[in-house]
């Protein structure tokens, strides 16, 4: 099958389209025809090596994490799934595995059904970036009706399904985002929207329940004084240094610090199918490309030029 595979770490030039083995399912997991394959940052910083404190991916290994397909093949012990049903889902990369390929094996644990109202664009946009802003708005921050919220990289794909999100909770919104994308964030459930190329909502003197830097655009040193006295502090970049700001917080305030890390499970992915289907999550998806166009795209991805997700259609 084809497959984009990397052997090194390093800039999308490491990225090459290969002819690789069929994954066969081992106990407890299926195989699945990928239909589409949704890009995220996450993808490029396992490659280029950034994200090796958290473990490196065995190689080769193929690029990608999120998709959508049908199922091909169920290995043994697979029980509640059928072969032709679709279904979506994030590969877990370090085995050497992704999605930017025709197959994917993987454990039912990190699939879930695509519900008929969905199509295969939009439940492969799902899994990394609604799944975190899911968890970090719902099972961390438990936002609430009312509280005040303020969402970084709100044009991007974590920040918007946060802003969707929040909107669905009755909370009080201020997103953050360029001047380009001012418009969009309002369209989609921001009651304020704060331009980070002509303002610095740090030095505003609103405080906020809930931060979720989506963009990891502040510390949370610098963040604190935005937030009310008992207020989360959420940051998708878990770098040694907010581990030891989240541990003194803990220790010295009601304030709270919170390194991000996604983990998926299905139980999470079947909750994003539900708020997709009832079209309180919609993701947008900025351009369809053939796999043969991944590095490219990746490199756009890097340097913030892409907008909305960018989905890979296999045929
Ligand atoms: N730790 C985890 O488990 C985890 C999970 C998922 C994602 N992430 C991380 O979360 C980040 C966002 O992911 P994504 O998929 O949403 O990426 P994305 O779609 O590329 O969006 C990034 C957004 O950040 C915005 N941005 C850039 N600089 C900003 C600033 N100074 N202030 C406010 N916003 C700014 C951009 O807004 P404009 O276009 O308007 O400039 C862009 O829309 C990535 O770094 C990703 O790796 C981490």
């Amino acid at each position: 099958m084809h497959a984009v595979v990397y052997e090194h770490f390093g800039d999308e030039s490491v990225l090459s389209l290969r002819e690789v083995p069929f994954p066969q399912p081992a106990r407890g997991q299926v195989q699945v025809r990928v239909g589409v394959a949704a890009l995220n940052p996450v993808d490029f910083k396992l490659r280029s090596g950034m994200l090796r404190m958290f473990g490196r991916p065995k190689r080769p290994a193929i690029t990608g994490k999120d998709f959508a397909g049908e199922i091909t093949a169920l290995g043994p012990d697979v029980t509640g799934y059928t072969v032709g049903q679709r279904v979506f889902g994030s590969v877990d990369p370090m085995g050497g595995h992704g999605s930017c390929a025709q197959f994917v094996a993987l454990a039912t644990d990190l699939i879930a059904p695509t519900p008929d109202a969905l199509s295969d664009e939009v439940a492969a946009s799902l899994p990394v970036a609604s799944g975190t802003a899911l968890r970090a708005l719902e099972d961390i921050a438990h936002l609430q009706q009312g509280q005040a919220i303020l969402i970084t990289g709100a044009s991007g794909s974590v920040g918007a399904s946060a802003v969707q999100l929040a909107h669905s909770i009755g909370a009080r919104i201020t997103g953050v985002c360029s001047t380009a994308n001012v418009d969009y964030v309002r369209s989609i459930g921001a009651d304020q929207v704060v331009d980070y190329k002509t303002d610095d909502w740090l030095s505003n003197k609103a405080r906020f329940d809930v931060i979720f830097d989506a963009a990891a655009s502040a510390t949370f040193s610098s963040a604190r004084a935005c937030l009310t006295d008992n207020g989360i502090y959420i940051n998708t970049m878990p770098v040694p240094k907010l581990f030891l700001a989240a541990f003194v917080a803990r220790l010295t305030s009601r304030q709270r610090c919170v390194p991000f890390l996604l983990k998926t499970n299905a139980q999470l992915l079947e909750r994003l199918a539900t708020l997709a289907a009832s079209n309180i999550i919609v993701p947008r998806i900025g351009e369809v490309i053939g796999l043969g166009q991944v590095p490219a795209a990746q490199r756009r991805m890097q340097e913030g030029k892409t907008h909305g997700k960018v989905c890979v259609r296999f045929n």
